[in-house]
């Protein structure tokens, strides 16, 4: 049975908890700063279990020590974007917290795969790299699946065939620059353009790219939370279950695509342990250019970054 604790129970931490008791296979351990909240939460998703036939294996807690030994631990901490605010916008508090809670992880959970989900997202797996000085192989960063899976929702209501027929491939930073490869985007392997006029692609793009904030802006207090929590969930299994499927996540790049320096949405194979392999795809100019777009875009961001 494998252990993954999940910092933080905001939104996204409770959703990912939600999923995860779900699809089983692990024990799950929420944890808040605040007082209270992690506990109430698992209660209740406990008492939940017998109802809707999942596991009741979780601790809700304000202690950290309780993650002791993790296989994986998912990082939500943080403040959530707010409306007009950019996810660079969060860079500086976010810091603070996730480099806290990073440190905190390292001595509890020195062998543990570190799964990203705080924003602004590449930043912060690079932080979290840095801070705990584990191989890339184990720290990975939250937004392709998101994005893809976005994508992918958009397609299906677009043409109005079933999501699970749709792969897309969005890769680069997890902002506005973040890079939807039509070309490398299929229904049951056909392309795009059978289906889709080319202004119909570029409304799903640009609207994939928009995504996030479409929901900020109706939500006014909060972020999108039940995407994302699936998201992780998918790439927690996947490395729990040792699947070795090839799912985009941010990694740290040493020459990969041309960068350097720097964690990025890249197809990754997932299995247990972290990052299996890096893929690197055969991009076109265009498509290259895109890419370097996010890098810098992300290195801008980066720039922010104290630690
Ligand atoms: N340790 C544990 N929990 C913490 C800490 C800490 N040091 N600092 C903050 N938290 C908790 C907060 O108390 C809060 O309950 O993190 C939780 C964040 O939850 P929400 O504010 O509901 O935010 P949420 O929507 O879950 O988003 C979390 O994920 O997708 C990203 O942009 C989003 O960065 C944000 C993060």
């Amino acid at each position: 049975m494998s252990k993954v604790s999940i910092i933080g129970a905001g939104f996204v931490g409770s959703t990912i908890a939600h999923w995860a008791l779900i699809s089983g296979g692990c024990q799950v351990v929420l944890v808040d700063v605040v007082e209270g909240l992690a506990r109430g939460k698992v209660l209740d998703l406990m008492q939940s279990g017998p109802i809707a036939g999942h596991s009741v294996d979780a601790i809700g807690t304000s202690d950290m020590a309780e993650t002791a030994n993790s296989d994986i631990v998912v990082v939500t901490a943080g403040v959530a974007r707010k409306p007009g605010m950019s996810r660079e916008d969060l860079v500086q508090v976010n810091a603070g917290i996730v480099g806290g809670v990073v440190e905190q992880i390292v001595k509890l959970s020195p062998n543990a795969i570190l799964l990203m989900m705080t924003n602004p997202l590449d930043t912060m797996t690079y932080l979290a790299l840095k801070k705990s000085g584990f191989p890339r192989a184990r720290v990975i960063g939250q937004a392709g699946v998101l994005d893809s899976g976005r994508m992918r929702a958009f397609i299906a209501l677009e043409t109005g065939i079933s999501p699970e027929n749709i792969h897309t491939t969005v890769l680069g930073g997890h902002g506005d620059e973040m890079v939807p490869l039509v070309r490398y985007s299929n229904i049951a392997g056909v392309p795009l353009a059978y289906f889709l006029t080319d202004e119909q692609i570029a409304q799903i793009v640009a609207r994939t790219r928009d995504a996030g904030a479409e929901i900020v802006r109706y939500l006014k207090t909060g972020s999108a939370y039940y995407a994302p929590g699936a998201a992780a969930c998918r790439m927690a299994q996947a490395i729990i279950k040792n699947t070795h499927e090839i799912y985009p996540a941010a990694v740290y790049l040493q020459g990969e695509y041309g960068l350097r320096d720097i964690c990025f949405g890249v197809p990754v194979i997932l299995g247990k342990n972290g990052v299996e392999r890096i893929i690197e795809l055969d991009l076109n100019e265009a498509e290259r250019a895109a890419l370097m777009r996010s890098a810098d875009s992300i290195r801008s961001t980066m720039a922010h970054l104290r630690y």
